[in-house]
């Protein structure tokens, strides 16, 4: 219960900050704003003193919907659990995260919870951290330094997967005669999640490009011609509008466009409502379940999304975070010892942070979200609620 009404009160925090616009220019709205960090103080209710242990969550960026989400739960869920919190938003500029980790090491922090920017970029904080004694949790994005001692994520090759089958299935491409035509957008080549997902929806998909069942006309299928720097709406948008006028404005049918996640998915949707000329409705994936997306999949305009739910996989670093300060257990024991209502995979060898170093992870699943599942899965655990409009939204305050 208590887990329900501090997400009841992060979706408030994230509604305000919806209203603000969210941008990374920062306003008087938690969470605090990219250009800084914030220290709190434990909850009221928590009877925090002043021996409570101090917890860094450095988040990558404002201006995506879902770090705000996730800043905003493990804060709450932080708090409510005792432990002071520095929260902080780095513009998605690595030399800031830097910095605000290296503030948050000099604020004596007992642990960081750090959402890379770039997951080969933060040695040297990470080496700081390691000199210090300070444990390390990569959150959702591994990071690229054995100083890392834990990873959260969701699987994220299965993302990819269930994103290459939504395709496989919606174009029934084991039955239909075909050919039908695709293109495909990745994510940031510096987020060590963008080839996972990249590669499984490949994966799935691959064999019927090589049996000719799929078309690229673009020709564009190697994760560096489709990668999308910083997962940018607007650089995915630039780069759709130059391929539909440079491979489908002489007729070409469009019959699916693969995006690794929302904000991408956003930028191609805008492009094929407005520059794709055919009739027919276009099959376009994505991931995050960001509310403007959600739009587009009730719209018709987004056809799916893999869905996350951040607020589990803030209860999995809450807890994973008590177990190494607390000296708890902290290995995959703690599956079963937690008694969390949500699957989770406890995994030593599938994430290195170096040749030969894996990274202990412990990996969520991830959900398919449709318009016609869309009630079940998001408004019924409580994720989300229906608007006045019938669209859903954060929360209704
Ligand atoms: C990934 C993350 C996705 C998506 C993307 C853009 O690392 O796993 O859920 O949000 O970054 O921020």
């Amino acid at each position: 219960m208590k887990k329900f009404l501090a997400t009841i009160l992060a979706l408030t925090m994230i509604l305000a900050l919806a209203a603000c616009g969210g941008n990374d220019s920062g306003s008087s709205s938690a969470p605090p704003a990219d250009s800084g960090s914030q220290s709190s103080e434990p909850a009221a209710s928590s009877g925090g003193n002043g021996d409570a242990k101090t917890v860094g969550i450095a988040m990558p960026t404002q201006s995506l919907e879902r770090w705000n989400r996730d800043g905003a739960y493990l804060d709450e869920q932080f708090k409510a659990a005792g432990y002071n919190t520095i929260v902080t938003y780095s513009d998605n500029k690595n030399e800031q995260q830097v910095n605000d980790i290296q503030n948050m090491l000099a604020q004596g922090v007992d642990l960081l919870i750090i959402a890379a920017i770039d997951g080969n970029a933060l040695n040297t904080v990470m080496n700081d951290a390691g000199a210090a004694g300070v444990p390390v949790i990569a959150y959702d994005r591994l990071i690229m330094n054995d100083n890392a001692s834990y990873y959260v994520s969701f699987d994220n090759y299965t993302v990819g997967k269930l994103q290459g089958e939504y395709v496989r299935d919606a174009l029934d491409l084991d039955n239909a005669a075909g050919p039908f035509n695709i293109e495909f957008t990745a994510g940031d080549p510096a987020d060590n999640n963008a080839g996972y997902f990249f590669n499984g929806a490949m994966d799935v998909l691959k064999p019927y490009i090589e049996s000719g069942k799929l078309v690229v006309p673009s020709g564009q299928t190697e994760f560096s011609a489709v990668a999308t720097d910083q997962w940018q709406t607007d650089v995915a948008l630039d780069r759709a509008q130059n391929v539909l006028a440079s491979f489908y404005s002489g007729g070409a049918k469009l019959d699916a466009w693969l995006c690794s996640n929302d904000s991408t998915s956003l930028g191609v949707a805008q492009a094929v409502t407005a520059d794709y000329a055919g009739g027919n409705s276009v099959i376009i994936t994505g991931q995050d379940g960001d509310v403007a997306n959600l739009r587009n999949i009730k719209d018709g305009v987004q056809s799916m999304t893999v869905y996350k739910a951040v607020a589990n996989e803030a209860v999995v670093t809450l807890d994973l975070a008590k177990a190494i300060l607390d000296s708890g257990t902290a290995d995959g024991s703690l599956i079963s010892a937690s008694g969390w209502d949500f699957a989770c995979d406890y995994d030593t060898t599938s994430y290195q942070t170096s040749d030969g170093h894996n990274c202990p992870s412990f990996l969520l699943v991830p959900d398919v979200v449709t318009a016609d599942n869309m009630e079940e899965k998001l408004v019924t655990p409580g994720y989300y609620v229906v608007g006045a409009d019938g669209y859903l939204e954060a929360t209704n305050g």
